[in-house]
Formats: C-alpha cells, sequence, structure tokens
C-alpha cells in the first residue's frame, strides 16, 4: 500500500534556509522537513568564515550594498542586494536568540566581526572559523523540539507535482512531491498545500569542490522540470583556497584567513596577488581564484601555497582552531608552514527564479537558499552573503506563506500514486557511476574558471549523450538516490552550459577567452521552461 502524507508546508532541505523557514513558521501548521542525508549534511554545516552583517557602529548598509555591487560585477539586483543588507542584524539577533554561540568580542556580549574578500569593513560575524556547525546544530535542535514539524532525514525528493500536471483547472500551483524513503526503497506521496525548496547548490557538477556530497542541484531541476524559469547558471564561484592533500576530500581553508593576513605564494616562497589587483588577497573571489589558476598553469603546478606562519602562533590557533586541528592531523603545522590549496567549485551563484517573497514562477512552490536567484549575488557573490541570503529570504517565504494560508487554505487534491509497475531493477550500476565521474570531470576541464566557446560546445554534446543514456534508465530502471542525483546534476550541467554559451562576455565569474571584454549593458541569462 503506498504511502501519503499530507501537510500544510513541505520543506525540502534541512541547511540555513530549510531550517529558518521551518522555525519561522507558526506552530499550529503541519510541515514536514525532508533531507536526503543525515539533517547536518548540508553545505551549511560546513560554513567557516561566517555571516556578512552591518554591526558596527563605525560600518554602515550602504557600505555593505555597495561592496557587494561592485564584487557582483554590476549584475547584482539592487533590490535584493538592500533586502537583504537591511535584514542583516535582525537575522544574527534571531540566530543568537536561537542559542548560535558567535564568537564574542573579549569581555563584551558583542560579536567579534572578522574580514573577508570584498569587504571594505570587518562585518562578518563568525563562530570560531566553524560559523556553519554552530548554526546547523543549534537550529537542527531547536527544530526537533517543535511538535508539529516533522525531520524526515534519508528521503529524496524526487519531483514536484503541480496542479496543471494533475490536469487541474486555475492557475498553476505546487501540490505536493514524490518523495523516495531510503530506508524502505518506496517512493512515497507527499501532499502540502505550500512546497519550499530549500536544496542547496550544484557545485558537485565539478570534480574539484568544497561542497558536500548533497550538493547535486536537486531543488533546481526539480524547479526547471516543473516548469520555473532559471538565470546566471554560468556563474559557478570557485574557491580560491581548498586544502590539496590526497588524504583529504573537499576541506576548505576559510577566506578569513586572508582577511588575517595570510598570504598565497608560490612554490619559491614569493607572492604573486599583487601582480592581478591592487586589493591583494583580499580582491573578490573570482579575481583570485583566476589569479592561482594562471600562476598553476604558467608554472606547471599542482598547487600554491596559502601561508599564515609570520602570525603568532597563538593568534593562529585561537582565531582557527579548527583548520588548525585538522591540518595538524595531516602533518601540516600552520603556525609553522604554508598550507597547500587549489580552487574548486564552491557557490551556484544562480538558481530558480524568485520574487522578494521567495516565490517561483509556480503559485505555492518556494524556492530558498542556494536553490534560488533572488538577484542578490550578481556575477560574482561577496563573501559570507551567502546565508544571510537563506535568513532573510526564508523569513520573507515564511510570512508570505501565513498570509496565504491565512486567506485562502488550499484543499489537497487527489495525487496519483507513483507507479513503478513497469520498471524493474537495474542491473548495470557500474554505467552510473562512470557517467558521474565523466560527467565531473570534463565540467571541470570544459566548463571551468577559464572557458572557450570550443570546450563548451563540446561539453554540451556529450551532456546531451549522457541525458539519452540517463533518461533510458530512468524509464526502464527502479530509481535509486544515485541516478536521482546524476538525472539532476546532467540537467544542471545542461543550464550551466546554456548560460555560458548564451553569455557572449567576461563578467565576474564567467570568464571566457573568446569575449574577454565586458559588454556595456549588463543583463541576467534568463532560461525559460
Ligand atoms: P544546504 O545547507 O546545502 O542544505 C541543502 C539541504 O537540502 C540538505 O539538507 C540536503 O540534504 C537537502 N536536499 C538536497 N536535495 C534534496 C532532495 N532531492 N531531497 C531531499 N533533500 C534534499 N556561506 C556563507 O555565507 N558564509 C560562509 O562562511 C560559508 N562558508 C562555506 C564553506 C563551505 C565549505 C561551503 C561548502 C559553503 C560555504 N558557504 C558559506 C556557502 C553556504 O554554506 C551555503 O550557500 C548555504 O549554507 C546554503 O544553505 P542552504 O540551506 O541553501 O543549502
Ligand atoms: C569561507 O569561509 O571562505 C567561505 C565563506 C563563503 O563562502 O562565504
Amino acid at each position: 500500500m503506498a504511502v501519503t502524507l499530507d501537510y500544510d508546508v513541505l520543506i525540502v532541505g534541512s541547511g540555513a534556509a530549510g531550517l529558518t523557514l521551518a522555525l519561522r513558521l507558526a506552530s499550529d501548521l503541519r510541515i514536514a522537513v525532508l533531507s536526503k542525508a543525515a539533517l547536518t549534511e548540508a553545505n551549511t554545516y560546513y560554513a567557516q568564515g561566517g555571516v556578512a552583517a552591518v554591526l558596527d557602529a563605525t560600518d554602515s548598509t550602504a557600505s555593505h550594498v555597495q561592496d557587494t555591487l561592485i564584487a557582483g560585477a554590476g549584475l547584482c539586483h539592487e533590490d535584493s542586494v538592500t533586502r537583504t543588507v537591511n535584514g542583516g542584524p535582525d537575522a544574527i539577533r534571531w540566530l543568537m536568540a536561537q542559542g548560535v554561540a558567535f564568537t564574542l568580542e573579549d569581555n563584551s556580549d558583542q560579536p567579534h566581526l572578522t574580514r573577508e574578500g570584498g569587504h571594505s569593513h570587518r562585518r562578518i560575524i563568525h563562530a570560531d572559523d566553524a560559523t556553519g556547525r554552530a548554526i546547523s546544530t543549534t537550529l537542527v535542535a531547536k527544530v526537533k523540539a517543535c511538535a508539529n514539524v516533522d525531520l524526515l532525514e534519508n528521503r529524496v525528493a524526487v519531483d514536484i507535482i503541480t496542479s496543471a500536471k494533475l490536469g487541474l483547472h486555475g492557475p498553476n500551483r505546487a501540490v505536493g512531491a514524490y518523495v523516495l524513503n531510503q530506508e524502505s526503497g518506496e517512493v512515497e506521496l507527499f501532499r502540502a498545500r505550500f512546497v519550499a525548496l530549500a536544496t542547496g547548490g550544484a557545485s558537485k557538477a565539478y570534480q574539484y569542490t568544497s561542497n558536500p556530497d548533497i550538493a547535486t542541484g536537486d531543488g533546481i531541476a526539480m524547479a526547471w522540470r516543473a516548469g520555473c524559469r532559471v538565470a546566471n547558471m554560468e556563474f559557478n564561484q570557485f574557491h580560491p583556497t581548498c586544502l590539496y592533500h590526497p588524504k583529504a576530500k573537499s576541506f576548505l581553508i576559510t577566506e578569513a584567513m586572508r582577511g588575517e593576513g595570510a598570504q598565497l605564494k608560490r612554490p619559491d616562497g614569493s607572492r604573486f596577488m599583487q601582480d592581478f589587483d591592487r586589493r591583494e588577497e583580499l580582491a573578490p573571489r573570482d579575481i583570485v581564484a583566476r589569479a592561482i589558476d594562471y600562476e598553476m598553469k604558467r608554472l606547471g603546478i599542482r598547487c600554491v601555497y596559502l601561508d599564515i606562519s609570520h602570525q603568532p602562533a597563538e593568534f593562529i590557533t585561537a582565531h582557527f582552531p579548527n583548520i588548525y586541528r585538522t591540518l595538524m592531523d595531516l602533518g601540516i603545522d600552520i603556525t609553522k608552514e604554508a598550507i597547500p590549496v587549489v580552487p574548486a567549485a564552491h557557490f551556484t551563484c544562480g538558481g530558480v527564479m524568485v520574487n522578494e517573497f521567495s516565490e517561483t514562477d509556480i503559485n505555492h512552490l518556494y524556492a530558498i537558499g542556494e536553490t534560488s536567484f533572488t538577484g542578490l549575488h550578481g556575477a560574482n557573490r561577496m563573501a559570507s552573503n551567502s546565508l544571510l541570503e537563506c535568513f532573510v529570504y526564508a523569513m520573507a517565504a515564511a510570512e508570505d506563506i501565513q498570509t496565504k494560508l491565512a486567506s485562502n487554505p488550499s484543499d489537497f487534491p487527489e495525487c496519483p500514486a507513483w507507479d513503478d509497475s513497469q520498471v524493474r531493477d537495474p542491473d548495470e550500476d557500474v554505467v552510473i557511476l562512470h557517467n558521474w565521474d565523466e560527467l565531473r570531470r570534463f565540467m571541470w576541464d570544459y566548463v571551468g574558471i577559464v572557458r572557450t566557446t570550443k570546450r563548451l560546445e563540446r561539453a554540451l554534446h556529450r551532456v546531451l549523450l549522457l541525458q539519452q543514456e540517463i533518461d533510458e534508465f530512468y524509464s526502464n530502471y527502479k530509481i535509486s538516490s544515485n541516478l536521482l542525483e546524476l538525472r539532476n546534476l546532467v540537467m544542471v550541467a545542461e543550464l550551466i552550459i546554456r548560460c555560458a554559451l548564451a553569455r557572449k562576455e567576461s563578467r565576474g565569474l564567467h570568464y571566457t577567452l573568446d569575449y574577454p571584454e565586458l559588454l556595456a549593458e549588463p543583463a541576467d541569462t534568463i532560461l525559460m521552461p
């Protein structure tokens, strides 16, 4: 007997965006929060640097807005930037009220502020160098204490169900989702009055990434298949400094280390950022990542080095205890030696287009956090603006959902159960694994930090071939999380390449040798379903 579950609000994702939405909705609503792995296994948990917000008297919202616009290279939507920046102080107060233990100034109840690239002031609120862990564990504990919220792990949302797909009359709206329960192996039907996609980004499309395995762009692919517009997918942010070490997978070295004076060096110990930008190590990320890429290719080296060892050892261990311990376990003493680093895919600036309340083109379907495109980041996200966006837009979504529920609670329509009567157990899982590797490798080689039209066209050709194979697999075999993620990643890869081919200029994170100049009129790349 197929399982059907009914909720007022179905939230897909248990990162900063999903958990904030759950906590901001009224306690008399029936809410489900899905996570496809453990609840804390999300980008949010791994965030290091912090949350940007204007808390210091010498700082100003105008300055935070201006820095964000500069980093965004002419493509930020100023209304979104202003809304997000204005929401910063409230978001931080709310997080502190939830119990997030931010690092405080000595002998004070005021958060300590650190600095990151692109910010002209110290305005990064943090919990040592493991801010995401503090936020994630605190918010998960809070949501666990809510009797009205079911927190469901190991559930992979497969696709959104819309009224149009059901053939119902009236404006198209989301009415639920099919969800793979990885424990039972069954696909369950979740009906909901509102659905929020808080599924994070898609950096797993690349071979090297700072992101955990969950970052496969599921929400973007689901929204696209459901009929939403998607924008600016060509702006894939590569974090300049991920650890380069055979035993470390995806370990980030926070930009805050450069904020506290760390220097980038070639293997011979010489610095190079002064050759690329007057802001040197604190230039926006696109510039620093490209400079490292250039030096690595020019010198034929596998990594560059980040050196903070000139600072006193007590300063380093006090500011970066998590990184210090992790690297010490790998045999690198950062108080004495430089850290081998390389750029890696880190953040998806584009996503599902939403309005100021985070609602997509489909009624009652919301997209929040890294999955969404709010216009905040433009062509390059400024450090620590992402978590802030999660909080501000999740809060706006909560208010909007409450208002709509109060005025017009919709019914649960009849939805068909998932039909897998025509499919069989897969007998060729090796194909899925092979395709995963192939995709991530050509995305890295052909759609990476520096692009050309020829390489993008090659990548598109390969993506379309992979899609054919995956569609065939999807139609004939029982689904698994591996297959679902691959199907979504290939879809998102196509969106990235199509956006990249459409942009005939180099701007922010999108750099192509065929169009090295900026166009006079900045414009978003909007893909219509
Ligand atoms: P996530 O936190 O990624 O959560 C996504 C959730 O969706 C997960 O629970 C996942 O299981 C679930 N999910 C996905 N697909 C499905 C599906 N199909 N079915 C069910 N559930 C699904 N930003 C900053 O502002 N400051 C920082 O200091 C910072 N540091 C970072 C450091 C690292 C190493 C990384 C990787 C990112 C960092 N970022 C930082 C970026 C920031 O962490 C993320 O953009 C942000 O946490 C995204 O939050 P989110 O809630 O949108 O998604
Ligand atoms: C970092 O700590 O360097 C990551 C910050 C971010 O991605 O905003």
